[in-house]
């Protein structure tokens, strides 16, 4: 039986799940998005190039592997249009991808409403990638979607067209903007439709049939898990769950169709946009990490926040998520810091807690209580083996298995492909 392996972040994003993906896509026969959109940037270095994907699942550059799209992500088609285009004319063509019928399309509405949203809650806005995903997702839960589905049958389209509009158009105008046309829009969304067809299947059926066949899956997550709606630091969250949990439903497939979940860890913490982020630090080490891991938006360019890595966060994503292996990430980044930060618990208003709090409030007050170990200045990004790392890194590396109860299956030294490193094997 071939493996289905979950990719997720268990942090705040940007983890490096899109190299993870890339590195184990070698084995696999499909790669699969399941949640969120082009709120991801998912960066892969190899032969001295470098892409950023975000919608277009990590698998593309492996012309065997089928590419899937699920039914649980959001997609704009212009933007997916445009992503690939621009593959193409860096010569990655030829690939093969899937898009879920039941997928549904971040609209033009969703876009001006994320802006209108975030620019009305003025000092509690959310910081979002300005993407259209809340505003989409909103639309699927308040059943005013529009599925990619629909795009390719004019009745349909017609009449989801007409229902969304009838809520959002009022919704615009009490926000003194312009209302959408229908037929404008109608006729622009059939011909994106035509277009979409080729890629359009009913990609539950297509995920099941290759589990029967026992292919080699792997899940690539968006996002991390402290940007889950449900687990995450609510509201300071994205609307999709990043979670290996809701892969079967955001893909058609049985829950126990998963056999492993590698949750994506950096080395230290970044979070981008707003909310609490307890490890939160900022001064010339926080700089230092910042420019050595380039810990700049792929999708947004903004300045990633830097914190140190936080074992009461690790050990909340692993029981959500039930993460099974970790594969940590930059740790090239932290050589010559001279001592290193671990957070393992919280301090509440003089309580001291294990877990991560439900009630915001809270966890926007909670301290991190450290242990502080030494760091080392020897340069890791030629390191091909655990045995090479120097005897700090391996402390460090070993504190934060103890610390989560989780073994290390990967490490990563340097942003290309060649620059990982596996004492796990996981696809035979
Ligand atoms: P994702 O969203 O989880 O796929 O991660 P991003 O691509 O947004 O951000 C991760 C960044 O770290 C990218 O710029 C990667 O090229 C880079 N990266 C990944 N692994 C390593 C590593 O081990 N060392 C260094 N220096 N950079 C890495
Ligand atoms: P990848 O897959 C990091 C963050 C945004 C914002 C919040 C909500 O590359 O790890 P949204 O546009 O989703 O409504 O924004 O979530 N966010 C991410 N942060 N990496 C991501 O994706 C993110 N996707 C969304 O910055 O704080
Ligand atoms: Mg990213």
């Amino acid at each position: 039986m071939g493996k289905r392996i979950v990719v997720v972040g268990t942090q705040w994003g940007d983890e490096g799940k899109g190299k993870i993906t890339d590195y184990l896509a070698a084995g696999a026969d499909v790669v699969v998005r399941s949640q969120g959109g082009n709120n991801a940037g998912h960066t892969i270095h190899f032969n001295h190039q470098k892409f950023a994907l975000h919608f277009i699942p990590s698998g593309v550059f492996f012309p065997k592997t089928k590419n899937v799209m699920a039914n649980g992500m959001v997609i704009e088609p212009n933007a997916f249009f445009q992503e690939l285009d621009d593959l193409a004319a860096r010569g990655v063509t030829g690939f093969r991808l899937f898009v879920s019928d039941r997928a549904h399309v971040i609209m033009p509405y969703h876009l001006d409403l994320d802006v209108l949203w975030e620019t009305f809650k003025g000092p509690l806005a959310v910081g979002t990638t300005k993407k259209g995903i809340g505003p989409c997702y909103a639309d699927k839960a308040s059943r005013n979607g529009i599925r990619v589905g629909d795009l390719l049958d004019p009745e349909a389209l017609a009449l989801r067209l007409r229902a969304s509009l009838s809520v959002t158009n009022p919704t615009l105008m009490s926000f003194g903007r312009e209302p959408y046309d229908f037929d404008v829009l109608y006729q622009k969304y059939r011909a994106l439709g035509d277009r979409l067809r080729p890629f359009v299947t009913d990609t539950s059926v297509l995920l099941n049939d290759e589990i029967d066949k026992g292919s080699r899956i792997l899940f690539e997550g968006a996002q991390g898990i402290m940007l889950c709606l449900d687990h995450g630091t609510y509201p300071y969250v994205t609307s999709s769950s990043p979670t290996a949990a809701s892969v079967p439903v955001n893909c058609g497939i049985s829950p126990m169709a998963i056999t492993d979940v590698v949750g994506v860890t950096k080395a230290y913490s970044t979070r981008v946009g707003g909310g609490a982020f307890p490890t939160e630090f900022e001064d010339a080490i926080a700089q230092g990490i910042r420019e050595r891991g380039h810990e700049y938006g792929t999708t947004t360019g903004r300045p990633r926040r830097i914190g140190w890595i936080d074992a009461v966060v690790l050990r909340h994503s692993r029981r959500v998520s039930g993460v099974t292996d970790l594969a940590i990430m930059l740790l090239d980044v932290l050589t010559g810091v001279p001592e290193l930060k671990i957070c393992i618990a919280y301090d509440l208003d003089g309580t001291l807690l294990k877990e991560v709090p439900g009630n915001y409030l809270h966890f926007s007050r909670c301290r991190p209580v450290y242990i502080t170990l030494p760091g080392w200045s020897e340069d890791l990004t030629g390191i091909r083996s655990w045995h090479e790392l120097p005897p700090n890194a391996k402390r460090y590396l070993e504190t934060i298995e103890q610390q989560t109860g989780l073994k290390i299956a990967i490490f990563s030294v340097g942003p290309d492909r060649s620059q990982t490193i596996d004492i796990k094997q996981f696809f035979e």
